[in-house]
């Protein structure tokens, strides 16, 4: 783990502050303050007033929330030290007026931290996490973060609540869109590269951002995808599915986490002491600090562990949350707490320590503000712009291709779908500055190329279907290219649906250009997986393009045309519908094994497989896998195999490899991810790659919760997606 923060001449300024601080100027350290002062985040007065209507919170509670909504200046607070950090303002010019009020104005002038949610991008937007994912290349995420810190800390931010690493196999869960889908193992090597993206190699860099961990922990594991829901699952679970991603981010060296709304079989990890000391400080040695979500500790109210907002005061600081996310319990109760005896000062003053810490690691008391000039000279330039098309066409990828892909140049086009020119939309979720007039959309993306093409809206996600409006635009096309798919808001947090196909008209859009006899390329514009098994059936090429940023139709027609050859592999199980969520690729056998026989673990109404698997992704050329070797040697497991692009279109292949533990103390995946590389071949070139993995990686946690590599047969799969065939049998002994 590095340890980013501890110094002795750090540790001497920081007890000399401590020395002279109130015990509200300690707890308004510990206060972050958001858009929405008050109780749960981003709750409207009009849901406030419902909530205390339907009974969810006390008389006092709401009217403690109402008088705080004309809540005064937060300058004033800030002034009298009561303000730490905020969340949600941005600007450097607004951000160095609340720092010069802080530095120069209050009585012992520490610097406030700005947060921010950047998560995909700030003013360049990249593709949602979960497109970006589809990459297979971690470099992107990495690069895509530097990028995003260097926009951001021009406006002001000095800390992102990124990366969301949150494992999600349910699709009906919206937040799926913000992480690195289903696999622990890869979501592990994005973790690291966003991690370092954000952070670099030295926080005090002022174009560098410290990131945040989150949602600490299992948050994917939402009941039934409901967000907010339970999560309840096992130790077991909890360590070889949903911890890892933490693991390397803290081996990364990030500097914060943010502890999760969700209970964790039955605890809030907002006051959930086996995670946020046991796990975090004790068996990670994690160093930095805990913030809760926003009104997390307000919420273990009405969690039902603590009876009001001073007792979750209390036990959230006991736990070890550190920063306080807009609830304002801290400022309003831990001074008190601690006058009462109840609260140790130390505990109060070991939390405050670890914000200081990484303000002085952050160089805020050296260099409190930001350089105005810069954010113009930064945001959305030509080489941003260009990453963000290059991110956006290696995230796409290509489900269904019947010889109707690469376009020609000189095609008759007929585009249809309002999707296609609707730019915020096509910015994805968590966009809080990117601009939708700056995104290049589909249209003018055929505008740049000089395409002979036609643009006719016809249908959206909310609008019907205009009949004759339709048969109009493609009467006289050679291809239709329909875009489908999701609007923003129908993805990320509080989106959880119940139904995962194309919502309202789009689906007899797709059947009545099928139905024409035209050529139909349909593209998904969305943010989750989606049942589309309708529209593969009407379409003869289909491009998932997700929610991929400012530079979105310059990628997609990129893959259209033939100028990039589409290399994305699913990162999530598509279901063929709803009712088969949660599905994904790593799950255990089950003593009776889907099959065709009907007593099996398997739906009657279903097929037995996936609509497209993890890993899938088709290309404009064929790859072909073949001479397999596998050998042990010390501890490390070396897979060499030969792959062969088998046509005549250049590309890059992303060689996979999957392991099966035959026989354990526990049951296990029927595949796990263990490795994977990309490839770049030309037209009938054939290479020999070879993939190491470590034989320590091929652990598990037993009934004892002991982390173990069991004696015994493993079959090692090599190939482009996680149903490959090719596997050789090697059986470790560990008879020294
Ligand atoms: C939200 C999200 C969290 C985000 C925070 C601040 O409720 O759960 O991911 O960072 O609030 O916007």
């Amino acid at each position: 783990m590095k340890k980013f923060c501890r110094n002795s001449e750090t540790e001497s300024k920081i007890d000399f502050l401590l020395q002279q601080m109130t015990l509200e100027e300690k707890a308004g350290q510990l206060n972050q303050v958001g858009p929405s002062p008050v109780g749960g985040f981003e709750i409207s007065v009009e849901e406030k007033k419902k909530m205390y209507e339907e009974g969810v919170i006390s008389k006092e509670e709401y009217e403690r929330m109402m008088s705080d909504v004309q809540w005064d200046s937060q300058e004033d607070d800030v002034r009298a030290g009561r303000v730490g950090s905020f969340l949600g303002v941005c600007g450097s010019i607004c951000c160095n007026h609340l720092q010069h009020v802080a530095v120069e104005e209050s009585r012992l002038g520490i610097p406030l931290l700005f947060g921010m949610d950047v998560i995909h991008g700030h003013r360049t937007m990249f593709p949602i996490p979960l497109a970006l994912s589809c990459s297979w290349d971690e470099s992107l995420a990495e690069e895509s973060s530097r990028i995003a810190a260097a926009e951001a800390a021009a406006d002001g931010i000095h800390w992102t609540f990124a990366p969301m690493l949150d494992i999600a196999r349910d699709a009906r869960w919206g937040r799926i869109a913000e992480g690195y889908g289903e696999d622990p193992y890869l979501t592990s090597r994005f973790a690291a590269a966003s991690v370092h993206g954000f952070q670099g190699d030295d926080l005090s860099n002022p174009d560098r951002i410290l990131a945040c961990a989150k949602h600490f922990v299992a948050y994917g594991a939402a009941t039934g995808g409901r967000d907010y829901n339970s999560a309840d699952i096992s130790l077991q679970t909890l360590w070889d599915i949903y911890m890892p991603p933490f693991i390397a981010a803290c081996e990364s060296g990030v500097a914060t986490y943010m502890a999760a709304f969700n209970d964790l079989a039955g605890i809030p990890c907002t006051v959930n002491t086996y995670l946020l000391q046991d796990v975090l400080r004790d068996k990670l040695g994690f160093e930095g600090f805990v913030v809760s979500d926003a009104g997390g500790i307000w919420e273990c109210i009405p969690h039902g562990v603590v009876a009001d907002r001073r007792e979750a005061a209390k036990e959230a600081l006991m736990a070890g949350v550190a920063l306080d996310m807009v609830s304002r319990c801290y400022i309003e109760h831990l001074p008190e707490l601690v006058q009462s005896g109840e609260v140790p000062e130390e505990r109060l003053d070991e939390a405050v320590r670890q914000v200081l810490r990484l303000k002085y690691a952050k160089g805020l008391f050296d260099n409190p503000y930001t350089d105005t000039s810069k954010y113009d000279q930064v945001v959305l330039s030509e080489e941003n712009r260009q990453m963000a098309r290059n991110a956006a066409r290696k995230s796409m990828v290509l489900l269904k291709n019947e010889g109707v892909l690469p376009l020609k140049k000189d095609c008759r086009i007929a585009l249809v779908g309002e999707l296609a020119s609707q730019g915020k939309e096509l910015l994805g979720t968590w966009n809080l500055y990117g601009r939708g007039e700056e995104t290049i959309t589909l249209p003018q993306a055929l505008e740049n190329r000089g395409a002979n093409y036609r643009y006719v809206p016809c249908c959206g996600v909310k609008t019907p279907l205009d009949k004759e409006a339709l048969r109009s635009a493609i009467a006289d096309a050679d291809v239709v290219i329909a875009v489908v798919g999701e609007l923003e808001d129908m993805s990320g947090e509080a989106s959880s649906l119940s139904y995962l196909g194309l919502a309202g008209d789009q689906n007899d859009m797709l059947r009545m250009i099928k139905e024409s006899g035209k050529t139909l390329v349909t593209v998904l514009a969305n943010g989750r997986p989606m049942a589309i098994r309708e529209a593969v059936d009407y379409s003869d090429a289909l491009l998932e393009a997700w929610h991929a940023g400012t530079e979105t139709g310059n990628a997609v027609m990129d893959i259209l045309f033939g100028d990039y050859n589409p290399s994305g592999r699913l990162t999530t199980t598509f279901p063929n519908s709803t009712g088969e969520c949660p599905t994904y690729y790593n799950r255990v056998p089950t003593g009776r094994p889907a099959s065709t026989v009907r007593h099996t673990c398997k739906y009657m109404d279903a097929p037995l497989k996936p609509l497209f698997p993890f890993g899938y992704g088709l290309s404009y050329t064929q790859y072909a896998y073949s001479n397999l070797r596998v050998k042990v040697e010390q501890d490390v497991i070396s897979a060499t195999v030969d792959v062969e692009n088998c046509k005549d279109v250049a590309g890059e292949e992303t060689v996979q490899l999957y392991v099966r533990d035959v026989v354990a103390s526990m049951v296990r995946p029927i595949r796990e991810l263990k490795g994977f590389c990309k490839v770049f071949l030309q037209p009938g070139e054939k290479k020999e790659i070879t993939i190491q993995v470590p034989v320590s990686s091929l652990g598990f946690h037993n009934r004892d919760m002991n982390y173990v590599v069991e004696a015994g047969e493993f079959i090692i799969y090599v190939g482009h997606d996680s149903e490959a065939e090719l596997c050789e049998s090697i059986v470790l002994n560990f008879e020294s």
